[in-house]
């Protein structure tokens, strides 16, 4: 097991900024998700921590060895990290079987047979696909097949495990439930994992912590909770989960909470939220509301707003409603066994849990 830190690694590729000042601890046995757009730079830091790609600044440490440093010119390959990593594509061998892809890093070292053996058991139950050992990856799933690769990344018994969009082939449900079992896995074994996606729900699932990072730039470090709630900045809120923006003007403060004048709409309309960052009254502000924290009211209510539904999906286990507040569309969520409302009615809005950020 491993501690990773990476102190102001950059990576340029020609005048292409991939990764920027990126520093941060992940802590032994922690599983921390690289979540991001397209781009931003995630391949290309876990490659850096693997060793695939050298750094343009900055040093590496993975359980306080220094693996790279592009001062001293220092640098570790792949093979000298001891370290498990699993890809998008699935990266079996089509020709061997089961056993013989994940017994393969222990053949190239020199293990004896018996030992392969136990190791490969060992830990294709620990994925379960037990029994499964003669197949070819050709008579296995797609799921299964990603499972072998995870099983052959872990055979060796690496400090640190490094996945890049895993399940990302895979259909909807099957990625579903190999969230649980690669989380599951990570657990049982008390290994370190950093974990690429940007798939949000991917990463709020898994992750003790997420690293957000856009266009090479880290935009926030916490828990999943963190994130969804107190995101750093606007990129951050609009990239996890939806979330409405409306702009205005900052009223009145007190304290850590103020009151905000709508923009663009019939009013005055005035609402009050959490203060994102020190501002003061007359402030060009942007509100931030999830869906989820909007209640949909058939009737006016003290404080809430009126508009009107323009559109009710049903979705199952919650209703998606679009409402009208003069010009501006929100979105809102409420539950679906107690929805009443019809298309075209007037409605009344009441925001709970409002951010207010910087313009
Ligand atoms: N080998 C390379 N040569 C040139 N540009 C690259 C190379 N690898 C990545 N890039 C560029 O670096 C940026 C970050 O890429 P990457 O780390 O793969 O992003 P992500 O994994 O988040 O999609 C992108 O603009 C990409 O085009
Ligand atoms: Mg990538």
């Amino acid at each position: 097991m491993a501690d990773v830190r990476l102190e102001n690694v950059s990576k340029k590729f020609g005048s292409v900024e991939a990764v920027a000042a990126f520093s941060e601890t992940i802590r032994e046995g922690e599983f921390v998700s690289l979540l991001g757009p397209s781009g931003c730079g995630k391949t290309t830091t876990l490659r850096i921590i693997a060793g695939f790609e050298r750094a343009t600044t900055g040093r590496v440490f993975i359980g306080n060895e220094l693996v790279s440093c592009s001062e001293t010119n220092l640098y570790k390959p792949p093979e000298e990290r001891n370290i498990g990593m699993v890809f998008q594509s699935y990266a079996v061998w089509p020709h061997m079987n089961v056993f013989a892809n994940v017994g393969y890093p222990l053949k190239v070292r020199g293990m004896d047979k018996k030992k392969i053996r136990e190791k490969v058991q060992h830990v294709l139950e620990l994925v379960h696909l037990e029994g499964l050992d003669r197949r070819l990856p050709s008579q296995l799933s797609g799921g299964q097949q990603q499972r072998v690769a995870l099983a052959r990344a872990l055979v060796a018994e690496p400090a640190l495990l490094l996945l890049d969009e895993p399940l990302s082939n895979l259909d909807a449900k099957l990625r579903e439930s190999m969230r649980f079992e690669i989380k599951d896995v990570q657990r049982r074994l008390g290994i370190t994992v950093v974990y690429v996606t940007h798939d949000q729900a991917e990463a709020m699932v898994m992750s003790d912590r997420i690293i957000v990072m856009d266009r090479g730039y880290v935009q926030q470090t916490g828990s999943p909770r963190d994130i969804y709630e107190t995101p750093a900045n606007r990129f951050v809120a609009d990239f996890i989960g939806l979330i409405n923006f409306l702009e205005g003007n900052l009223v009145s403060t007190e304290g850590t909470e103020g009151v905000v004048a709508l923009a663009g709409i019939p009013g005055p309309v005035h609402l009050r939220g959490r203060l994102h960052a020190a501002m003061k009254a007359g402030d060009r502000v942007v509100l931030a509301a999830r869906p989820e924290s909007i209640a949909v009211l058939s009737e006016p209510a003290p404080g809430a707003v009126p508009g009107r539904l323009i559109r009710k999906i049903y979705l199952g286990n919650e209703m998606d409603y679009r409402v009208a507040l003069g010009p501006l569309e929100v979105r809102a969520t409420g539950p679906a066994a107690t929805d009443g409302l019809a298309e075209g009615s007037p409605v009344w809005l009441d925001f709970n849990r409002i951010v207010v950020m910087p313009f």
